[in-house]
């Protein structure tokens, strides 16, 4: 997979408040191409394998709680720089320190609960992207 590429998921509490139509939009007006798209809801193994770098984390028990309660749509995105101008796109994680325009400053409640996913690295944004989608299901 090229490295102008990131992973993004909408996360339950979109969702549930109706957001996905609004972030869908807002991320294809910045400029990123969806390469692949679809909904569905992670296991809690899932969880606990997507986010194996928190597993010491105190939170590690409500963040596994939370991405799999209800469903998310997961999705790869294309654009030049994509992971850097995605996490730009997304903002802070805790919402109170996004910045005005941002989707978690939009649309996230809390630090828990912050609406969007996305890939920190290339390495990890290729990772992602695997955990979720075959080589068939991406364009
Ligand atoms: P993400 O991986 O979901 O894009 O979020 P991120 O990089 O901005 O933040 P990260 O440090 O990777 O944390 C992953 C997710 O864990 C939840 N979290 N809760 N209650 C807390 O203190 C806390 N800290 C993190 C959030 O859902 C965060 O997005
Ligand atoms: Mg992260």
């Amino acid at each position: 997979m090229a490295t102008n590429r990131t992973f993004t998921m909408l996360k339950p509490d979109s969702l549930e408040k109706g957001y996905t139509g609004a972030i869908l939009e807002k991320i294809n007006s910045a400029g990123f191409r969806i390469v692949a798209m679809k909904m569905t809801q992670m296991t809690t193994a899932d969880a606990k394998d997507f986010y194996a770098v928190h597993k010491e984390r105190p939170f590690f028990g409500e963040l596994v709680e939370y991405m799999t309660r209800g469903p998310i749509v997961a999705a790869i995105l294309e654009k030049e720089n994509a992971v850097e101008d995605f996490r730009a796109l997304i903002g802070a994680t805790n919402p109170d320190d996004a910045a005005e325009g941002t989707i978690r400053k939009l649309y996230a409640a809390s630090m828990g609960e912050n609406a969007v996913h996305g890939s920190d690295s290339d390495e990890n944004a290729q990772i992602e992207s695997n955990f979720h989608f075959s080589g068939r299901e991406q364009f």
